[in-house]
């Protein structure tokens, strides 16, 4: 897709992975929105911030059309506000557990369910979630967070069977251990220098926008190379 003079909603965008994106699809010429709870350092003229949570339903479609009549219909949708608690699945907390799955699931389901109506008529649209390694393999303590990531894997397979003949695709993105604030309030978890750079995921998701429309990237995997520093460094 041509970027350039576009609308792009981002959720979760007040730092890591989101904020990195808004700042690309910017560099792109992008009109770009910004859903989240809490508003990001960045002031440009062509990015927006809507308050959102978006786990709440009523609350993103109020987002949607505030962002549709202020600057059209959005093109793309990156779906990335997320957050994860770990523990043994007996012991988390009901809570949690509920946080996770209506962020991380019921918040793709949301943003994929108000902006699919506006791509259909544009006749284009790229809709990319933000999974996880967590949503191809299990993790031990994760069994929350991966039956979410697992979620949105499963959901992206399914929509984009749903929606490519409107012009619409649906890429899922499984970054590895990424350094954002995501660890600050997981146990046994750091973010370090080992970790891949924000920064670099968003540069595969430009990527995947940028491709030709008949030309549909899937599923990306991402991983630092040396998780545990350089050997013999
Ligand atoms: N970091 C990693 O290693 C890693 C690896 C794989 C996948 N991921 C995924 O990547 C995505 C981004 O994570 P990150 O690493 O960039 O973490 P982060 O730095 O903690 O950023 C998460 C963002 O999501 C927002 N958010 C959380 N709940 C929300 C809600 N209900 N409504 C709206 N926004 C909400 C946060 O807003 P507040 O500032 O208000 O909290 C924040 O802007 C997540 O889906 C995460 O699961 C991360």
């Amino acid at each position: 897709m041509d970027l350039k003079g576009k609308v792009a909603i981002v959720t979760g965008v007040s730092k890591g992975i989101g904020l990195e994106t808004v700042k690309s699809l910017l560099s792109e010429g992008m009109t770009v929105v910004g859903w989240g709870r809490t508003a990001p350092n960045l002031t440009d003229s062509d990015f927006h911030f809507i308050k959102t949570d978006v786990s709440d339903w009523e609350n993103v479609q109020a987002s949607y059309n505030e962002t549709v009549n202020q600057f059209g219909k959005a093109s793309v949708l990156i779906n990335n506000a997320g957050l994860g608690y770990t523990g043994l699945l007996h012991e988390m907390p009901i809570e949690e557990w509920q946080t996770m799955f209506n962020t991380n699931v019921n918040g793709v389901y949301h943003g994929a369910k108000v902006a699919i109506p506006g791509m259909i008529e544009l006749e284009e649209g790229h809709i990319v979630n933000i999974a996880s390694i967590a949503g191809i393999t299990g993790i031990e303590n994760m069994a929350g967070y991966c039956g979410t990531k697992f979620a949105v894997r499963g959901i992206s397979h399914a929509l984009f069977k749903e929606v490519r003949n409107y012009g619409i695709k649906v890429s899922c993105i499984y970054p590895g251990s990424t350094n954002t604030n995501f660890f600050d309030e997981i146990e046994g978890y750091n973010a370090n220098e080992n970790m891949m750079r924000p920064e670099d995921v968003a540069s595969s998701i430009i990527h995947v926008l940028k491709t030709h429309p008949n030309y549909h990237i899937v599923d990306v995997e991402m991983r630092p190379l040396w998780p545990k520093g350089r050997p013999n460094k």
